[in-house]
C-alpha cells in the first residue's frame, strides 16, 4: 500500500471514530459478561482507540472501600459488596462519556441495568467456557472462584447469567485472539448499532498469487 493510500485509510477510520463519539454524546459504552471475558483488557483498549476515558467498576469499588474486591468478600460478603457495586456503578454511569468495565455480576442486579440503559450502550462480551477458564486460571483474585471447583461455578454462572447478559444492546464474541481483533469487532458493532457508516480498518489481506 502506498503511504497516501494508508494516510487515506487512517483519516476514514479516524472520522468513523469522531463519529462514533459524537453520536454516542454522553452515554458510556458499558461492558458486560462473565469474569474472563476481556471486559478489562479489551475496554482500555476500545477506550484508547475511540479516545475516550476508561473506568474499571471493580478498581473504583476497591478505591471507594479501601480494600481489595477479594477482602470485601471476605470481610462484609457478597450482599455488601453487590450493594457497593450498585452505588458506584450509579455514581460512574453520571460521568460519561466513557468506555466502563463492569465486574461479571454487576449487570444481574435490575437497578443497575437500568442505569445503564439509560445512561448508557451495554456491549456483551460473550465467550465459550474454554477462553473463560483459560483466562480466568491465569490470576487468583476471584473470590467466587476461590476454593470452589472453578469449571463447576463458571457453568452455574453462565447457565443463570447468559439470558441476562443478552438482555445487552449489542453482543460481541470475545474469541481467543488478540484483543485488539475484539476492539475491531466492538467499533464495528457499535458503528452498526449507532448508525455510523465507517467500519474499523482491518489488517491488509493477502491476495492469493
Ligand atoms: C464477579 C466478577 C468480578 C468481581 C467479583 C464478582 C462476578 O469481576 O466483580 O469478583 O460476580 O462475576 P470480573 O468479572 O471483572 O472478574
Amino acid at each position: 500500500m502506498t503511504p497516501a493510500a494508508s494516510g487515506h485509510k487512517k483519516d476514514d477510520s479516524r472520522d468513523g471514530l469522531a463519529q462514533i463519539r459524537d453520536v454516542l454524546g454522553a452515554r458510556s459504552i458499558v461492558l458486560i459478561g462473565l469474569m474472563g471475558a476481556g471486559k478489562t483488557a479489551v475496554g482500555k483498549r476500545l477506550a484508547a482507540r475511540l479516545d475516550l476515558p476508561f473506568v474499571d467498576a471493580d478498581s473504583e469499588i476497591e478505591a471507594a472501600a479501601g480494600q481489595t474486591v477479594s477482602e470485601i468478600f471476605a470481610e462484609h460478603g457478597e450482599a455488601y459488596f453487590r450493594q457497593g457495586e450498585r452505588k458506584v456503578i450509579k455514581r460512574l454511569l453520571d460521568a460519561g462519556p466513557q468506555v466502563l468495565a463492569t465486574g461479571g455480576g454487576a449487570f444481574m442486579n435490575e437497578e443497575t441495568r437500568a442505569n445503564i440503559e439509560a445512561c448508557g450502550i451495554s456491549i456483551w462480551l460473550r465467550a465459550e467456557l474454554r477462553v473463560l477458564m483459560k483466562r480466568v486460571s491465569r490470576r487468583g483474585n476471584r473470590p467466587l472462584l476461590a476454593g470452589n471447583d472453578p469449571e463447576k461455578v463458571m457453568r452455574r454462572l453462565m447457565a443463570e447469567r447468559d439470558p441476562v447478559y443478552a438482555k445487552a444492546d449489542i453482543v460481541v464474541d470475545s474469541r481467543d485472539v488478540p484483543h485488539e481483533a475484539i476492539v475491531s469487532a466492538v467499533v464495528d458493532a457499535l458503528a452498526e448499532k449507532l448508525g455510523c457508516k465507517v467500519k474499523a480498518p482491518k489488517p491488509p489481506s493477502r491476495k492469493k498469487a
